[in-house]
């Protein structure tokens, strides 16, 4: 292939293992970038191959969309991500991830005081009413009787 041809859309999916509606959509929200040929037909970079790669990685690991196009546009969009671009999203989103599990460990472990309970109390259970700052002052509509 000629770099200046560039890739066709079916041998970008079929390369990168997704589905061409999958690179339409990547290319909508701005994660991946195409031009269009003489016959007007979509053209991709070889570099997209190595983008649809840290897209498709990052989403296994709970990445939003939002997230990962945020992370994308700290990358030059006309050269291929190099194993220090890698580098530095993998550590940013390692960061991430642990964030996340720490969240979660909470949540399992809240969750173990709801176990055999069943109350769902907008009072007791931390689960139903996490951040529940009104409690801290008493019963009732406390809000309203101010
Ligand atoms: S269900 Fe009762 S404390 Fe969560």
């Amino acid at each position: 292939m000629v770099e200046s041809e560039g890739l066709s859309v079916g041998k970008v999916a079929e390369r990168a293992g997704v589905s061409v509606a999958t690179l339409h959509f990547y290319e909508n929200r701005g994660l991946i970038s195409s031009w269009r040929n003489n016959g007007n037909q979509r053209r991709y970079r070889q570099g997209v191959l190595r983008r649809i790669a840290v897209i498709k990685t990052a989403q296994r690991l709970g990445l939003s969309l939002a997230e990962i196009a945020a992370a994308m546009e700290t990358l030059p969009a006309d050269r291929t991500p190099t194993k220090a671009d890698w580098k530095r999203l993998s550590s940013r989103w390692r960061g991430q991830l642990q964030a996340r599990i720490d969240q979660l460990e909470k949540l399992r472990d809240q969750l173990d005081g709801c176990i055999g309970c069943g109350c769902l109390s907008l009072q007791q259970c931390r689960l139903r009413n996490p951040d529940d700052i009104a409690a801290e002052e008493g019963d009732g509509a406390i809000y309203l009787e101010r």
